[in-house]
């Protein structure tokens, strides 16, 4: 929180209706433009921000919605709380859905939407994506919460689908000082409802015309947004510097496995720095000894948490699961100089390079590692 920041925060304190201000409009006009559709509409957190556009569509009792498994809970919720069956699909060697995966369920299913996650960062491939889903009249919804200011086609991901959704979380590329979220969208039907769900239900001050939600963003977390967004492409073009350092340096190191190049057609805004290794738990705890965080982005993939199990009962998800039991995100964020990240990659690479691993110690300590990750 800058000095700039506080500043605003403290002006909408002063000056603003607390909620529904100013900031809110201005942050939401704002933030239409950077992403490039006609409406924004901002909310209380990204996962209502998914609980509005699945709703803004019209999901019901009995729908299905395919989303990959390997993503954060909260992107399949909103829908499951409308009552809809969740169809989990495969993910890629890049970490987001797989269009062949999505085209083989869209054959053998009746699909209302599928949500694409731009999972650390990483934009889906779209066009695919758009292709399979228009030919067979399904719905797209973006999970944009980890890819602020992500590319592809020279498109930002969250105007590609019927409306995309980001979250404002503190970890998060950007942020609202504590938790917020967005809806884009170029449909004044969806804008229309995601704009009058979020506040009661409201048709005018004392007129609902639905049962509807409290989701609203207040004017301070508004205000603090409106200047984070300024910042987001430098902040942006740092964390990908520090992603092309790691990119050369870690290359070849043990058996990692690095996460993707962009295309010539994509560019990540690399919210996580995700390495995946068969040691990921002794690396883990290894780098902790050295006073590195590291974090599990996720330990348990959707499928496989207890919410989601009557859903999963025979389903194969083979990649995913190795998905959850090889990646660690190491750290990344624009204040990381230099000689801390010479410190980070000289650290994993003796790792493999001295055997590390083999240390009897090192062995113990994992446990106690690892049942943090559950
Ligand atoms: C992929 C993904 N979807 C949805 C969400 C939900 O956002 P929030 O935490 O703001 O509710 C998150 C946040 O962590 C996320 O990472």
């Amino acid at each position: 929180m800058t000095k700039e920041m506080k500043e605003a925060a403290v002006h909408a304190l002063e000056n603003e209706m607390l909620v529904g201000g100013e900031s809110v409009l201005k942050f939401e006009e704002d933030f239409a433009k950077y992403i490039g559709t006609d409406y924004a509409v901002s909310t209380n957190s990204g996962s209502s921000a998914l609980l509005l556009a699945f709703n803004g569509i019209n999901t019901k009792n009995g729908d299905n919605v395919v989303a990959p498994s390997a993503t954060f809970i909260a992107t399949i919720n909103g829908a499951c709380i409308l009552g809809a069956k969740p169809l989990f699909c495969e993910i890629d060697n890049d970490y987001v859905i797989s269009p062949e995966q999505l085209e083989s369920i869209l054959n053998k299913n009746e699909v209302k939407c599928v949500i694409p996650v731009h999972l650390y960062g990483h934009p889906c491939d779209m066009s695919s994506i758009k292709d399979t889903a228009e030919m067979k009249n399904v719905i797209l919804i973006e999970d944009a919460a980890q890819a602020h200011g992500a590319q592809h086609l020279n498109k930002k991901v969250g105007s590609m689908g019927e409306a995309g959704i980001f979250s404002f979380y503190p970890t998060k590329n950007m942020t609202v000082g504590g938790d917020g979220g967005m809806i884009t969208t170029n449909s004044k039907r969806i804008y229309e409802s995601v704009f009058k769900m979020r506040d009661v239900g409201r048709k005018t001050k004392n007129t609902h015309d639905e049962i509807g939600y409290t989701l609203r963003l207040n004017s301070v977390n508004a205000s603090i947004g409106k200047v984070q967004l300024k910042y987001l492409d430098s902040w942006n073009e740092k964390r990908r510097i520090i992603a092309m350092r790691y990119q050369k340096k870690l290359e070849g190191v043990g058996d990692l496995i690095l996460p993707p190049n962009d295309e010539t057609y994509s560019k990540s805004v690399y919210h996580m720095y995700v390495i995946r290794t068969k040691k990921r738990n002794l690396l883990g705890t290894w780098l902790s000894k050295n006073g590195i965080s590291t974090g599990v982005h996720y330990p348990l993939p959707v499928h496989r948490q207890p919410a989601y199990r009557k859903f999963a009962k025979n389903i194969l998800m083979t990649f995913t699961d190795e998905w959850s039991r090889t990646v660690l995100s190491i750290p990344i964020h624009p204040n990381l100089n230099s000689q801390d990240q010479k410190f980070i990659i000289n650290i994993i690479s003796r790792f493999f390079d001295e055997r590390l691993y083999q240390q009897k110690e090192l062995q113990d300590e994992e446990r106690l590692w690892t049942a943090r990750l559950i």
